[in-house]
């Protein structure tokens, strides 16, 4: 079983570089598929959720290689419309090779991923949106079969934000027969880095960001070079570790705009936090005061990803915090371990209040998911003696060389290896 051992209690000093992003390269990935060509996506994040999409992209006939930090995808052959059970087991978010498959073979038979650690994971807004455009969906024992010919545009109204069914919805559009208008989209940074990735590729795609996106259809996408941009919640993990433990941090390769709500956050915390271009510095010397009440929304609001270590970085705060998360439906899952190192925190459903206290303390821990594993590890850097945290496999999702970093910056950590049962993510 991997484990970190931390020693807390050391100040955080030094720069880091922000890794690109975990949900800008997933899709991004998936939409190579759409491209008869070879795909190069530079800036790609070093995690196990990119290794199980190449696995998925292997197994439907691309042909995949790395140099450096540049992935290529060659797409230019035969694609099988079809992943089995346990790559798709591997992965939630892999349910955006629904769209890819569809748009580029007019069908596709894949396995739905089931409830994760964050409450159930209802793909109904992928479902309606493909349908707008034409396939014909029937699910049999957990199995989705898609067949549409060619999809036809369609105007597409999502009744509620989603990140998942706008991507499939884009990718599924890109190569319809038609004009197709996404209203209700999400306006998250990824689904511009996709739309980017889809224009250099030929598509005529745009809107990305202002919640309607058009799309005219073209019969076939050709390979394009891309850079993924840098990973936000990345980013928010490092701030809030050092607004938990002290000290000052520089991050470069970041884009400061796409973190507004978090660095209003650390401000009100009572940390000083600059930022330029690429490059955001946080420092934290004295005391941490309440930030007020954080409530999650979809973006531009507080990113629901970044509650759990910015709930960290308030553990200390003097007075009282509250988040409300309203995303999803079990994201507090960090809070029972976060108690067993001192933290004070009521939850109810989607409320949790936390009362600030003076000191944390080391404790044997274990991650439930990606970004409650790290508000373990930030909390763990704050608390006074050694922490154990069990369940790396979650963190190795989302953070590229998580232990090396904080290593880097002063932290006292280091990486148990040893053997660790893998099971489904959280997408
Ligand atoms: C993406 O997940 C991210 N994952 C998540 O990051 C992120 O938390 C989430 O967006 C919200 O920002 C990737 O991009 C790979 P949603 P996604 O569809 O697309 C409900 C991380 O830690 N919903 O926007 O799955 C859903 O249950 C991960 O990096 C439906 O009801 O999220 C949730 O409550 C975790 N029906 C809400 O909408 C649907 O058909 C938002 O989900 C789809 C979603």
């Amino acid at each position: 079983m991997s484990v970190y051992k931390i020693i807390g209690g050391r100040r955080l000093e030094g720069s880091v570089r922000v890794q690109g992003a975990k949900n800008s390269a997933l899709p991004l990935l998936a939409a190579s598929v759409l491209s008869e060509g070879i795909s190069v996506f530079r800036n790609c994040p070093r995690l196990s959720d990119v290794r199980a999409t190449v696995e998925i992209l292997r197994h439907v006939g691309c042909r995949v290689y790395a140099e450096g930090d540049a992935l290529y995808v060659d797409a230019s052959g035969p694609i099988l419309p079809e992943v089995p059970d346990e790559l798709m087991r591997e992965m939630r978010s892999s349910v955006i090779f629904l769209g890819a498959l569809l748009s580029r073979c007019g069908e596709v038979t894949l396995s739905l991923p089931g409830g994760c650690e964050l409450g159930p994971r209802p793909v109904d807004l992928h479902l309606r949106a493909l349908r707008c455009l034409g396939a014909e969906i029937t699910e049999a024992a957990g199995r989705i079969c898609c067949r549409a010919g060619r999809l036809t545009g369609a105007r597409i109204q999502l009744p509620a934000v989603s990140v998942g069914a706008t991507e499939n919805a884009m990718l599924a559009a890109a190569r319809a027969e038609g004009t197709t208008v996404i209203s209700g989209a999400a306006r998250e940074p990824e689904i511009a880095d996709l739309q980017a990735y889809l224009r250099e590729a030929g598509a005529l795609v745009s809107g990305a960001g202002s919640g309607v996106i058009r799309i005219r259809g073209v019969d076939k996408l050709r390979g394009a070079e891309h850079r993924i941009i840098p990973d936000r919640i990345a980013a928010a993990t490092y701030l809030s570790a050092a607004a938990a433990a002290g000290g000052r941090i520089r991050l470069y390769d970041v884009l400061p705009e796409q973190l507004a709500p978090v660095l209003q956050t650390m401000r009100q915390l009572g940390c000083s936090v600059s930022a330029g271009e690429g490059i955001v510095v946080l420092e934290r010397k004295g005391p941490l005061t309440s930030p007020g009440p954080i409530i999650t929304r979809p973006y531009p609001g507080f990113p629901t990803d970044a509650q759990p270590p910015v709930m960290a970085a308030c553990l200390l705060a003097e007075g009282t915090t509250v988040f409300i998360e309203t995303i999803f439906e079990s994201r507090f899952r960090h809070v029972p371990d976060l108690r067993r190192m001192g933290a004070e925190i009521q939850t109810d459903g989607k409320t949790a209040v936390i009362r600030g206290v003076k000191a944390l303390r080391g404790a044997e821990v274990e991650a439930a998911d990606l970004r409650g594993g790290a508000a373990l590890v930030a909390a763990a850097l704050a608390a006074e003696g050694e922490s154990t945290v069990r369940g790396l496999r979650h963190l190795d999702r989302g953070y590229e060389e998580l232990e090396t970093t904080l290593g880097s910056l002063g932290a006292e950590i280091r990486r148990q290896d040893g053997g660790d049962e893998g099971e489904q993510s959280d997408g």
